[in-house]
């Protein structure tokens, strides 16, 4: 059966910004983060294309300097935050995982 997870959307306190969330898949646990940039919401897999790690810098930091791309903490992949397309790095050219998600009045719901 599919489990939902609900992020208040009160929780993106600026445009960009990311908040993650966990949930298993198979009894194993996984990370997913759903961030806002220019005033669009996604969801994506917490997990790099190039190797199965995950992406963040620091516990939920996934931005690069210029906050206009997602980055990749171990070797530096650079993906576009609006399809997950990695357009620099070791991966270019494939796409970040994105999940089943619907906005609603005050959340963002993430279909696991
Ligand atoms: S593991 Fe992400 S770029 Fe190598």
């Amino acid at each position: 059966m599919d489990k939902k997870i609900k992020i208040a959307v009160s929780n993106f306190k600026k445009d960009p910004s990311t908040v993650k969330f966990k949930f298993l898949i198979n009894g194993e646990k996984r990370t997913g983060f759903a961030l806002l940039f220019e005033g669009g919401y996604y969801v994506y897999k917490n997990q790099c294309q190039h190797l199965p790690v995950e992406l963040d810098w620091e516990d939920n930091d996934f931005f690069d300097e210029t906050n206009k791309f997602i980055v990749c903490a171990t070797h530096g992949a650079l993906y576009e935050p609006q399809s997950g397309l990695c357009i620099a790095g070791p991966c270019n050219g494939e796409n970040l995982i994105s999940m089943a998600f619907e906005v609603t009045k005050n959340n963002i719901v993430i279909t696991v």
